[in-house]
């Protein structure tokens, strides 16, 4: 009994001593002044289409500005600029903008003082009948594929019901015009951050004041197949001169969800992926897209609601987007890359139409992607919490040994 009351004395020792360590760590104290401003300059009679608007969130900095926009005039898109001035405006030619989007109709001015920007673009929801049950769809046969829906061609719902200036949130959801949409909805929501933290929602990201967080779910859509399941087609979009790379990392910071040790076992779950754009001639990243290979099957989930997702490798995309923010924006020939995320687990006996919905959640952001400084620390904690009792056993056990042995030997003795 002892032995379990040294080792809790020593977690929680350990656990105390860790968490202020990190505590005094985490010293990210960047903050910028973040405003938020729906269709800048949009003047009748002008008008986008309804439910269209363009999202404009400035993170002024002390010599900088970081500007975010995101828009749903044709794909929903976020785009990020970095400029290195504090009076830099976001400039929209709007009626040019809202009829072909022609590269120059979107700037950030002055020009001169833009030094990054890259865009990150939802483009088509791929559903294939998951007859083999692997949750793949690289391995799934073309013919299990159904029809992508397209996002260019989505109808989104008023914008004014669903902004928050307090809290820099923004959603936006929008669903095509067929019958696997009539009770369904593709729903998106920024966050633009002011400093460092951490969202109170799993899958509980870090972020820090250069990024903003986009959480994306599917929500009462009707599948097409007895075994749909679901993948997100995402590209991105980025100045020639670019280069981009999927970087996989290991992370424990778990200690933010309730079930640690449930995660621990899972260990896909410890994986950040960072898509991660960095010049051609330099190996210094310079802007991110961050997440975590998890969704969630409902929208307050529990431990058991998580699922993990994987992605498809990069692939060049020859088109630039159906976004008009990407197309109004970029003058110089972008590179285009995209990728697939997969929901579901080989075998996974939950499907999409179980709980009619899926959730997952990405960070987009420039400078080097947020990584937590507690990792080792808790991997520490963790080999001393888990050492402690086998030490323990071990050196008990080899004293009980000796024990018995010198006791043997004292009641044999007197035989001999
Ligand atoms: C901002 O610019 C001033 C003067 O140009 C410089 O002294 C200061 O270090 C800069 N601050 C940051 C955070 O770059
Ligand atoms: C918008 O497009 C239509 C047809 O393509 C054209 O007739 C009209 O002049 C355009 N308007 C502007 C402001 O570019
Ligand atoms: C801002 O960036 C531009 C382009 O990178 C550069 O030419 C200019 O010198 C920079 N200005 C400042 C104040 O850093
Ligand atoms: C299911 O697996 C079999 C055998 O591996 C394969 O031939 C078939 O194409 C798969 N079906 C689908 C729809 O992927
Ligand atoms: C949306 O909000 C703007 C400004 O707050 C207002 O002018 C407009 O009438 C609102 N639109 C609707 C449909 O409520
Ligand atoms: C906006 O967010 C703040 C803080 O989260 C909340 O108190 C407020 O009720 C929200 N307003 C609306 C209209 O949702
Ligand atoms: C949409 O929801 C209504 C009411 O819940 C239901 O009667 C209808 O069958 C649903 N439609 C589809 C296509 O799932
Ligand atoms: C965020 O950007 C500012 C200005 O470029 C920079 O000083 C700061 O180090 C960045 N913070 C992080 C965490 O990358
Ligand atoms: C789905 O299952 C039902 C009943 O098991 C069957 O009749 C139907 O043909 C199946 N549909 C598809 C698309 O496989
Ligand atoms: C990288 O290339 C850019 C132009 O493509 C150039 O301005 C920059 O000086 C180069 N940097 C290095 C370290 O070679
Ligand atoms: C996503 O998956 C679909 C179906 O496998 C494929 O046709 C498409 O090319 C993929 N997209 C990307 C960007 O890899």
């Amino acid at each position: 009994m002892s032995m379990f009351k040294v080792h809790f004395i020593f977690s929680v020792l350990f656990v105390v001593f860790g968490a202020a360590l990190g505590f005094l760590g985490n010293g990210d104290t960047f903050r910028r002044k973040v405003s938020v401003e729906l269709n800048p300059g949009l003047n009748p009679p002008s008008s986008l289409p309804p439910g269209v608007a363009l999202v404009h969130a400035r993170g002024l900095g002390l010599n900088d500005t970081l500007h975010f926009l995101l828009c749903n005039h044709g794909a929903p898109a976020l785009l990020l600029v970095h400029s290195n001035s504090t009076e830099s405006t976001v400039q929209v030619n709007w009626p040019v903008f809202i009829n072909r989007s022609s590269p120059g109709s979107l700037t950030v001015a002055p020009e001169s003082s833009v030094t990054y920007s890259s865009a990150l673009v939802f483009t088509r929801i791929w559903e294939y009948d998951d007859v083999n049950n692997t949750a793949d769809p690289q391995t799934t046969a073309e013919s299990s594929f159904y029809t992508p829906y397209e996002l260019q061609n989505f109808i989104w719902t008023d914008l004014n019901a669903t902004a928050n200036q307090s809290d820099h949130m923004i959603t936006l959801c929008g669903r095509e015009n067929t019958e696997s949409f009539v009770n369904g909805s593709l729903c998106l929501k920024l966050s633009v951050f002011e400093s460092a933290g951490r969202d109170g929602a799993w899958p509980s990201l870090l972020h820090n004041a250069n990024s903003s967080q986009l959480h994306v779910w599917l929500d009462g859509l009707t599948p097409r197949g007895n075994r749909s399941r679901f993948a997100l087609e995402f590209q991105s979009v980025a100045d020639s001169g670019f280069q981009g790379r999927v970087d996989v990392r290991s992370s424990i910071d778990d200690e933010y969800t309730p079930s640690i040790f449930k995660m621990l076992m899972c260990g896909v779950f410890r994986q950040v992926f960072d898509w991660v754009s960095l010049p051609l001639n330099s190996s210094s990243v310079w802007g991110f897209s961050q997440w975590k290979p998890v969704a969630y099957r409902k929208a307050t989930p529990v431990f058991e609601d998580a699922t993990p997702c994987r992605n498809s490798p990069l692939v060049s995309v020859s088109r630039v987007p159906p976004s008009a923010l990407v197309q109004a924006f970029f003058t110089h020939e972008p590179q285009t890359h995209g990728l697939n995320i997969s929901f579901g687990v080989d075998k996974d006996p939950v499907l999409y139409s179980d709980t009619g919905y899926i959730s997952w959640t990405v960070l987009m952001g420039m400078g080097k992607p947020p990584a937590d400084s507690f990792s080792t620390l808790i991997i520490i904690i963790i080999a001393v919490g888990l050492c402690t009792p086998l030490a323990i056993i071990i050196v008990g056990g080899v004293f009980v040994c000796v024990r018995k042995r010198m006791t043997r030997s004292s009641i044999y003795e007197p035989i001999n």
